[in-house]
């Protein structure tokens, strides 16, 4: 048989605006570019196929995750980098994620609320902040930060080349990804 590629899924996790779809498409593109298999369930795109009409409730979003969570094993067990960027706010339901996988890598994507607010990219936190929106993670819902994730960038003191990097060259130290070639030239000159 031919030696397949092992697959995992990358499960991004933080508040709505912290930059986790930029950083997804991102590490997307650059796997890509280094023959990998790679497919992303994005946060507000699920929401308007797979997860249609559930909303913002625990009992919601648990559903959302477990659905995303599901559809990433497969992919990942097909050998595919299968990348989530949900806000993922609760810590039970992302460990229950991570118990259905054999590869899981967890990466929270930090960034304060007062950043957040300051950039309001959607507009949306003022919104939750004026108590036009209900149920606003991080403002009026609760937001369960990673105690285990194998990385965790800061948003609002990095910039994303630097979360990138730092993302990259995680995965390849933890051994999720092969190191490229140019890297191993440059190892083996070293030792
Ligand atoms: S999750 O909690 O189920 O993981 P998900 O990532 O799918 O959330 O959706 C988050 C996106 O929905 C946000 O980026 C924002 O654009 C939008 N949104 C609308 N209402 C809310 C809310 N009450 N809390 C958080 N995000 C909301």
């Amino acid at each position: 048989m031919v030696q397949e590629e092992q697959g995992f899924t990358l499960w991004f996790t933080g508040l709505s605006g912290a930059g986790k779809s930029t950083l997804a498409n991102l590490v997307a593109t650059e796997l890509r570019n280094r023959g990998h298999r790679v497919e992303i369930l994005d946060g507000d795109e699920v929401r308007t196929n797979l997860s249609k009409g559930l909303g913002f409730s625990k009992e919601d979003r648990d559903t959302n995750i477990r659905r995303i969570g599901y559809v990433c094993r497969l992919l990942a067990r097909n050998g595919v980098i299968a990348i989530s960027a949900a806000i993922s706010p609760y810590r039970e339901i992302r460990d229950e994620v991570r118990q259905m996988h054999d590869r899981f890598f967890e990466m929270y994507v930090k960034c304060s609320l007062d950043e957040l607010v300051r950039r309001d990219v959607k507009g949306l936190y003022e919104k939750a902040l004026r108590g036009e929106i209900k149920n606003f993670t991080g403002v009026s819902d609760p937001y369960e930060e990673p105690v285990n994730a194998e990385l965790t960038v800061h948003s609002d003191r990095e910039t994303v080349e630097e979360s990138l990097a730092l993302l990259l060259s995680t995965l390849e130290e933890k051994g999720f990804i092969p190191r490229t070639s140019a890297q191993k030239k440059s190892a083996g000159a070293r030792g």
